[in-house]
């Protein structure tokens, strides 16, 4: 992974021992868009779930944990062109100096069913503050996750806070896991990770699968 050609995007390929990534391969980082718009922007917009928008208290400053949506483009661009080569390497897993726009559209143009981002919006600027995503299996059963802070935000709980929205996102929609790839190096994911609660697995070299149960406490069916 660390031969990824500098300033192109190169969408991260699992090996066979590994799970197919559904944000690397379906969703938000690597298919042509209109693999992922099924709909027009206006239909998209129909669809979006305003009711998990809320305003939130985050140390002393008001915040807002929204589903995107399609006209958060330019903000969103904004809030990557602020994120370190660093931090998009440990999100892309591969060197990104900049985004093709085809690919840009992925992450603002989602369908609110089997794929979900949260945002956190400074109501001031408007500015994008980091995103949380989930892509679902076919089945809705399982969610693979990708999560980014801006980089001079970090350490400041904005991570915590937006996976705690995308855990109870996915609880309230009967999703049983979510899980994802985490260099192992990347240490502030793994504790992030850990601290709540995902499971730490290796898979290669130099990568860890993390995973959640979501409903640990799902009563075992009578047989
Ligand atoms: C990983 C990431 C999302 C964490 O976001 P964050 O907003 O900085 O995380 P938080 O402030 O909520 O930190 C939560 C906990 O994570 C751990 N953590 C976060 N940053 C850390 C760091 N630099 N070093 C060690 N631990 C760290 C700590 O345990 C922290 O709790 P504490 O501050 O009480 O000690 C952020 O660093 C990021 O966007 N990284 C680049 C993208 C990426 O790696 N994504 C993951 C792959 S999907």
């Amino acid at each position: 992974m660390n031969d990824a050609p500098a300033g192109r995007f190169r969408r991260y390929a699992p090996s066979a021992t590994m799970r197919g990534s559904c944000l690397a391969e379906n969703c938000s980082a690597g298919a042509p868009a209109t693999q992922c718009m099924n709909s027009s922007e206006a239909e998209t917009l129909k669809s979006y779930p305003s009711d998990l928008e809320e305003r939130v208290e985050h140390h002393g400053h008001a915040l807002i944990l929204r589903p995107i949506r399609p006209d958060d483009s330019p903000q969103h661009r904004r809030f990557l062109a602020q994120i370190t080569p660093q931090d998009l390497y440990h999100r892309f897993f591969a060197g990104v100096r900049q985004l093709p726009e085809s690919e840009l559209a992925h992450f603002t143009h989602i369908d609110y069913d089997r794929e979900m981002a949260f945002i956190a919006e400074s109501p001031q600027s408007g500015d994008i503050l980091g995103v949380a995503r989930a892509c679902a299996d076919q089945a809705r059963v399982s969610a693979e996750f990708a999560v980014l802070i801006r980089s001079d935000l970090q350490r400041q709980g904005l991570g915590t806070l937006l996976m705690q929205k995308l855990i109870q996102y996915g609880r309230n929609h009967g999703l049983r896991e979510l899980w994802g790839y985490v260099m192992t190096d990347n240490v502030p994911m793994l504790q992030l990770a850990r601290s709540l609660g995902f499971h730490v697995r290796r898979t290669e070299r130099n990568v860890d699968e993390i995973t959640l149960d979501l409903q640990p406490t799902r009563p075992v069916e009578a047989s």
